[in-house]
């Protein structure tokens, strides 16, 4: 039995297999918190019902120890999972000496050296069954509509986002690539299916530490024949709410057990706005508001909470340290202030961030030049403003990538579309409409200096029946950071590969 079924065993005998999450002691009483991949339960174990053997056996457990528990299912509310064990039998199987996560806060670096074992804590578990969850709503919501999935090769000859991300690699003493997009592989499957889907793994070299960057992540492209860019932002816009609502609807507990607020993605179930570049450029400058709100007015006013909060818990971290340096307190008491001085500090540390950040962000918003592509900053600068992803469309060609369709009233922009997510999150799609005239693309791939010949295949496309079509890349790391509002993509993949961490 999983400790997920348990809501059909009320009053009845089970087993349960799996590890020590935690364990407290009484006299002649053991608390084991057991975890087993499904859920966590309190069993307890006593004498009178497990045996002298039994509570031996169970004083012995250790943290992330494995067993195996037989016992009697009590419904309890208070309970985490809403139940109990009552145990009758321990067997103990794997053992666990000096698990090196302890209870005690680590730091991220560590963490992530101990990703292998780190994945077993509540609240990576808990983050890891949500991204699961997104990727079971986009198979749904694809299959549901009668897309095809399609996968697109790994190895690739060529580029497709631009060749200074390309990782090289050597394929029978050919130079390959990892494949930074399986897009225009996606074309042709849908110049064949009509409407497909890939999701795989992607690769960009991408030399930089932010919070928003794998070398490594899984993107699911669709790509439609016969879509303008309008059709595509529906499509877009249908999926994000289909994986909204499951999230909503199923995985209560698990956005719960990380702290999500979730009225941001209650809100998101609406039409998303769409804006045009130019419009987008101007929010971000400061000349037009949004719902009565100013992007760089509403940062500088923050500025000046974050500074006067920033004073506020200073002088309470100081005040808290020269207590506990006092003397003549209780241990309860010592330790009761001790972990209050660690989340103020916790929460220094935090705003010293914003402190640093925010005066830049107003700074990159002020001098942002019409006609770049935006940076994380201005993407932070804009979403703020808003309470659902917004959609940005209509953006000047010569940022955008090659494929990207010209708008026909006017050229100096491409049909491409990026959605932001709120809360200073930023992209987490990227698409637009293709560009399908043979020698509009052939221009631009000489101006991107990419070599022809390896997009003969592609140009084929264009010369045997081509379509108006459109598609997209959603991020999956990037959707599962913004849903469990995590403070960087890493913890958002179970192994993160990124500048500077290629293990465990
Ligand atoms: O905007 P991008 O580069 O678009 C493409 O690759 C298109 N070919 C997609 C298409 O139209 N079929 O990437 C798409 C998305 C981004 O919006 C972002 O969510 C994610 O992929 N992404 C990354 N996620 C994590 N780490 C990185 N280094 C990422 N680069 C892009
Ligand atoms: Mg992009």
């Amino acid at each position: 039995m999983y400790i997920e079924e348990l809501h059909r065993a009320a009053g009845k005998s089970v087993t349960l297999k799996g590890w020590v999450s935690n364990k407290r002691e009484g006299k002649g009483i053991v608390f084991v918190i057991l975890r087993d991949g499904t859920g966590f339960c309190q069993c307890v174990v006593t004498e009178e019902t497990a045996g002298a053997e039994g509570l031996i056996n169970a004083q012995n457990l250790t943290l992330e120890s494995s067993v195996i528990l037989t016992g009697n299912v009590v419904a309890d509310e208070k309970q985490i999972g809403g139940h109990e064990l009552h145990v009758t039998h321990v067997v103990p199987v794997g053992e666990s000496e000096n698990y090196p996560i302890a209870k005690k806060e680590h730091g991220v670096e560590f963490l992530m050296d101990q990703r292998h074992l780190w994945l077993r804590s509540t609240r990576q578990w808990a983050i890891m069954r949500i991204r699961n969850r997104i990727i079971y709503s986009i198979h749904r919501y694809f299959q549901d509509q009668g897309f095809v999935q399609m996968d697109a090769p790994i190895f690739t000859g060529n580029a497709c986002e631009g060749t200074s991300t390309l990782f090289e690699t050597d394929f029978y003493g050919e130079p390959a690539y990892l494949s930074q997009s399986g897009q225009l592989y996606g074309e042709a499957m849908a110049m064949a299916m009509g409407r497909i889907y890939t999701f795989g793994p992607t690769f960009r070299a991408e030399k930089s530490k932010t919070r928003r960057h794998l070398s490594e992540f899984w993107m699911i492209e669709p790509e439609m024949a016969f879509y303008d860019i309008f059709q595509n932002m529906d499509c877009i816009e249908g999926m994000l709410h289909a994986i909204i609502q499951d999230v909503l609807e199923n995985c209560t507990q698990e956005l719960k057990t990380i702290g999500r607020d979730t009225a941001v993605l209650e809100s998101s179930l609406k039409q998303f706005p769409r804006l045009t570049y130019d419009e987008a450029v101007r929010i971000i400058k400061g000349e037009q508001d949004v719902n009565g709100k100013n992007g760089i007015g509403s940062l500088e006013e923050e500025l000046s909470r974050v500074l006067t909060r920033l004073k506020e818990v200073d002088a309470e971290i100081e005040d808290r340290e020269a207590k506990i340096a006092g003397g003549g307190m209780k241990k309860g008491e010592i330790n009761f202030f001790q972990s209050k001085v660690d989340a103020l500090k916790q929460e220094k540390g935090d705003l010293e961030e914003d402190a640093r950040n925010i005066p830049q962000w107003i700074k990159s918003a002020r001098e942002f030049e019409y006609g770049n592509d935006f940076g994380g900053s201005d993407e932070t600068v804009i979403t703020r403003l808003f309470d659902s992803p917004i959609m940005v469309y209509d953006w000047p060609h010569a940022v955008k990538a090659f494929y990207l369709k010209r708008n026909p009233e006017n050229p100096e922009f491409a049909r491409g579309v990026d959605v932001l997510a709120p809360e200073g999150y930023g992209e987490i799609v990227g698409g637009g409409e293709r560009e399908t005239n043979l020698q509009l693309l052939k221009e631009k791939i000489v101006e991107h200096e990419l070599p022809m010949s390896a997009f003969e295949w592609y140009l084929d496309l264009r010369r045997f029946g081509a379509v108006p079509h459109s598609g997209f890349g959603l991020g999956l790391e990037r959707m599962v950071t913004w849903i469990c509002g995590l403070k960087h993509v890493r913890e958002s993949i179970p192994f993160p590969r990124m500048y500077g961490r290629l293990t465990p």
